[in-house]
This record gives structure tokens, C-alpha cells and sequence, in this order.
């Protein structure tokens, strides 16, 4: 990749702000937990498993900053700066899963005292990222087989390298079948209402010289009935044990035009997005956001004042619509429960 989405830069955080892609090719420096902490919420960065690569090196970060000596003062800010990461989003369970291991280092400061924890923190963080790198490339590997030549690949929001550590889950699918020599067409819905997908997965492909055709939400059917798209790939921000899947809103209407019309609808992400607690997408909490994200667009009105608005920001596809979730050990085909649990184990 051409550009690095996140950096751990010692004393630092640097994040590519995806808030100003693709007019604007902007860092943000971010110097302590609470600025990381701020750009999650905000979306500079975004993406399941980039925010939780993010997450975890913002408590490095404030691991490292930390003047205390004093092992309960210490733990106590730290906890803290834990719980301030788990309330940015909370819809990616990969966050979750990253500051979850960041506290497993982080209760065994008894044994390791201040100076060692700090050190372990920062080596956690770069492995959760490093660990990312590799799954991706997993992931890839494992997908690349169900891209043909002259395929119609449809994708929706960004699940690239602007999502990840590496070059992504469902994108990285893509590149992967683009590397080894493969030529198909990738369409990108532009994804409403933060466009993702026109904004971010268009710009990425573009720096990769992949062809992309970006399309409105409202057009995946029409070119689905006309025989454009051979299969949809999306990624994934949490999966209940049944795999029930949630992702960015406009995931579902895309899997049930692509069961209407025969299409096979295909899950990329890593194990870490997989959360076994939850017996079925139900239990999935669903961000909403503010609702002028639907009534502004680049901060001008485009609807009437005062009109009321509904701005979920994703959607749970249920699992009988998806053909197979690509993970970092493999392909898996429904019944899912089971297998994700072997997966998970
Ligand atoms: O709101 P966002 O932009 O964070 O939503 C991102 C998505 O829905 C992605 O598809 C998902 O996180 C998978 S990224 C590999």
C-alpha cells in the first residue's frame, strides 16, 4: 500500500484522516490516549479492525505517558483510559477484543511492575497490528479462489486498507485475485451517508490502479437484474455465534437482491470480529449517529428544517443470506455455529 492508515510512532499516533479522503491527504499526530480516543469517535479512523489496532496503541500511548511509579495509581488511569476507548463506538466488537487484551496485560502488573507493564503494553499494541497484517494477507489468500476473470464484484462501504492494518478483508480479497493475475470489475456502492465507498474504497483502488466503478445505493439491484454482478463481498463488524453479521447499513439490502437474484453473498473478516456471546444478531448493539449526517450533506442542509431523521449506522444480515465467511483460517459454509466456534477456540 501506498499510504499507512495508522503508525505507531514511539511517542505518538499517527492516523491518516479519513474524514478529508480523497480531497485531502491529512495526518493527524495524535499525542495522548484521548486525542486516539477522539478520533475513533469522530471516524478520522474507522473500520472494525483499524479502530481496535487504534484503541489498543492509544493505551500504549497513555501507558507510556504515565509519570506514575505507584502501581494502584498507575493501574487506576489506565482502567480509565480503557473504559474511555470502549465508549467511542460501539458496534466493532474488534475494539472491544483489543482493549480486552490490553487490560489482560495490564491485571498482571503485580507480577511485572509499572515499568515492565508499560513496556508490555507497547509490545501488545504492535502485535495486535502486526497479527492484523498477517490475517488480512489469510484472508486474501482464502478468497482470492472465488474471483473469476471477467467477473462483476460488488462491494459496499470500505472494508480495505483504510479499515485495517494490512491491505483489508474484503478488499483484500480483491487484491489478492488482482495480483495473481486475475481481470474482473469491482463496483463500490457509494455508501450513504459517510460514503465510504466513494470517498474511501474508490480512492484506494484508484492508488492501486484497480478499475472501480462507483455506483448509488439505489442502483446494486438494477445492475444485479442486468447480470453485472457475480458476487457481493462485504466485511464485517461483529458476528453472533450463529453468524448473523453486522455491517455498515445498507449490508442487508444488498444480501436479500443478491438472494433474489441468485448472487453469492460473501463475508471477509478475522476471527476478532467474531463474538460468541452473542447468540444471534438481535443482541447486536447498533450505533446511531447524528442525524444530521442524513439531513446535511457536507455540512448543507438538503432536507426542510426541523424534519425528524433516523440515522442507524449499520444493519445485521442475517446468516441464512450469507454463502460463506472468509476468515484467516479458512472458508466457512452454514451451518456457521459450530464452525465459528472451532475457529474462535
Ligand atoms: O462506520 P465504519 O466506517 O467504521 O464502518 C465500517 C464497516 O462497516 C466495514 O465494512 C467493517 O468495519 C469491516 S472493515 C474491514
Amino acid at each position: 500500500m501506498k499510504f499507512k492508515t495508522i503508525e505507531w510512532k514511539g511517542d505518538w499516533v499517527r492516523i491518516l484522516d479519513q474524514r478529508k479522503l480523497p480531497q485531502e491527504i491529512h495526518y493527524l499526530d495524535c499525542r495522548d490516549a484521548s486525542s486516539v480516543a477522539q478520533a475513533i469517535r469522530t471516524m478520522a479512523i474507522r473500520g472494525a479492525p483499524a479502530i481496535g489496532v487504534a484503541a489498543a496503541m492509544g493505551i500504549a500511548l497513555a501507558a507510556k505517558k504515565n509519570q506514575s511509579s505507584q502501581l494502584g495509581t498507575f493501574r487506576k488511569n489506565l482502567e480509565k483510559v480503557c473504559h474511555e476507548m470502549r465508549q467511542t463506538r460501539p458496534t466493532a466488537v474488534n475494539l472491544f477484543w483489543a482493549v480486552d487484551r490490553m487490560m489482560r496485560i495490564l491485571n498482571q502488573i503485580h507480577a511485572y511492575g509499572v515499568e515492565k507493564t508499560k513496556a508490555k503494553l507497547v509490545e501488545e499494541a504492535l502485535r495486535i497490528y502486526k497479527e492484523d497484517v498477517e490475517i488480512n494477507q489469510k484472508i486474501g489468500g482464502y478468497g482470492k479462489r472465488l474471483i473469476k476473470n471477467g467477473d462483476g464484484v460488488l462491494t459496499h462501504c470500505n472494508a480495505g486498507a483504510l479499515a485495517t492494518a494490512g491491505y483489508g478483508t474484503a478488499l483484500g480479497v480483491i487484491y489478492a485475485a488482482w495480483a495473481e493475475g486475475k481481470r474482473f470489475c469491482v463496483f463500490t456502492d457509494e455508501t450513504r451517508p459517510q460514503l465510504q465507498g466513494a470517498r474511501l474504497t474508490a480512492w484506494e483502488l484508484v492508488q492501486e490502479k484497480i478499475p472501480v466503478t462507483v455506483i448509488t445505493d439505489n442502483m446494486a439491484g438494477w445492475l444485479m437484474e442486468k447480470g453485472q454482478i457475480n458476487l457481493v463481498l462485504v466485511g464485517a463488524d461483529r458476528i453472533a455465534r450463529n453468524g448473523d453479521t453486522a455491517n455498515k447499513i445498507g449490508t442487508y439490502s444488498l444480501a436479500v437482491l443478491s438472494k433474489w437474484h441468485g448472487i453469492p453473498f460473501y463475508v471477509a473478516a478475522p476471527s476478532s470480529t467474531l463474538d460468541l456471546s452473542l447468540p444471534s444478531g438481535l443482541d447486536i448493539p447498533i450505533e446511531e449517529r447524528d442525524i444530521k449526517e442524513v439531513t446535511h450533506f457536507r455540512g448543507n442542509p438538503i432536507t426542510p428544517k426541523g424534519v425528524n431523521a433516523f440515522n442507524p449506522a449499520f444493519d445485521v444480515t442475517p446468516h441464512s443470506l450469507i454463502h460463506a465467511i472468509i476468515t484467516e483460517k479458512g472458508l466457512i459454509r452454514g451451518p456457521f455455529e459450530r464452525k465459528l466456534k472451532r475457529i474462535k477456540a
